[in-house]
């Protein structure tokens, strides 16, 4: 990187690129910006406005007109994208995640709400079946094993209603082999050619995914763990061939998630793919820093931000948090 050897102290003093604000405000490598933010949230079908989760102190699942409204909020506060999650009422869940690709169900009534309300501001649309199963799975069981093909199928049922209803792009956050390109075939053959897809590409079975659970209301549901299809946290080689398969089948946007605990990996895909690539600030995340201020332990705009830079700093082009609105006020918007 260095063509010439530094200077050896005194001559070189880092700490006078340090010594006020403005200097270091000019010499400033990473900014984050509001354009950096995609909110993540979560609707429910029934007619409360907001149902606070508890173990997310700030979020909560919202209604179908409060998320029209949040979409208005997010056009005002400079955020470009939401990120939409359904919670869905478990006596709307079976094997099949039918619930799922009702046309008239509570996707496609918030997607469809929050584009009339701001069609400035873009729309992604979390795809799996796991909201809409009553196992708490991404994908078909049979024999207690997951089954690959056979969830494609559905979830391009799935993509193909959220498309419809107003998705800009399709989050395929399943980790089934293969979907990418089946979602990007069955757009193009519905001549939906301007439907992106952002492909959870290396989504790692995670512990952080816990008050997540709770808020969409799969908590309960899950059987066992999701290890079959989420990666394994230790691995890093294998994300890169994740990436690079979903690249080869028409993913637009690349997602690493978790967040925090994988910023290696949004740094080697970055550097190894050259595509936009996004991090999900996931809900364990969003509750170690609320949990922690809240107990006075941590300053909570402080870590909020301090966050979001790390992932800026890391590559990323954008985050999916919780935290957005949070963050756009702090930052001025
Ligand atoms: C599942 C899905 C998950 C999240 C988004 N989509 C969790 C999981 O795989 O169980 C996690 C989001 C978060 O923790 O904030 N399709």
């Amino acid at each position: 990187m260095f063509n010439a050897p530094l200077a050896p102290f005194p001559a070189l003093r880092p700490r006078r690129l340090r010594q006020a604000d403005w200097i270091r405000r000019l010499t400033r490598e990473t900014v984050f910006t509001p354009a950096d933010l995609v909110w993540a949230i979560v609707v429910h079908d029934g007619d409360e406005a907001r149902v606070p989760v508890p173990s997310m102190p700030g979020v909560a699942r919202l209604s179908v007109a409060e998320a029209a409204r949040t979409a208005v909020e997010a056009r005002a506060l400079g955020i470009p994208a939401i990120a939409v999650h359904p919670h869905v009422d478990g006596a709307k869940k079976d094997a099949l995640g039918t619930e799922g690709h009702n046309p008239d169900g509570l996707v496609a009534r918030a997607l469809k709400a929050m584009k009339d309300a701001a069609p400035e501001v873009g729309l992604m649309c979390d795809l799996a079946l796991d909201p809409f199963t009553d196992h708490g799975h991404d994908g078909l069981i049979e024999d207690g094993r997951i089954l690959n093909d056979a969830t494609i199928e559905r979830l391009v049922e799935l993509g193909l209603m959220q498309a419809e209803a107003g998705a800009d792009v399709l989050a395929a956050s399943d980790m089934m082999d293969g979907r990418v390109g089946a979602l990007r075939a069955a757009l193009e053959a519905a001549g939906r050619t301007d439907t992106m897809i952002m492909a959870y590409a290396a989504k790692y079975a995670s512990a952080f995914y816990g008050p997540y659970r709770d808020a969409i209301g799969t908590a309960v549901a899950l059987k066992g763990d999701k290890k079959t299809y989420q990666m394994d946290p230790g691995n890093t080689d294998e994300a890169l061939r994740e990436v690079a398969l979903d690249i080869a089948e028409g993913a637009d946007l690349i997602m690493v998630k978790p967040g925090m605990p994988y910023l290696d990996i949004v740094r080697r895909v970055v550097e190894t793919f050259a595509m936009p690539t996004l991090a999900f600030q996931v809900s364990g995340e969003y509750a170690m820093i609320t949990a922690a201020a809240q107990n006075g332990w941590i300053d909570e705009d402080r870590a909020i931000l301090e966050s979001l830079t790390a992932f800026k700093r890391a590559g990323c082009s954008g985050v999916v948090t919780y935290f957005a609105p949070r963050a756009a006020r702090l930052l001025g918007a």
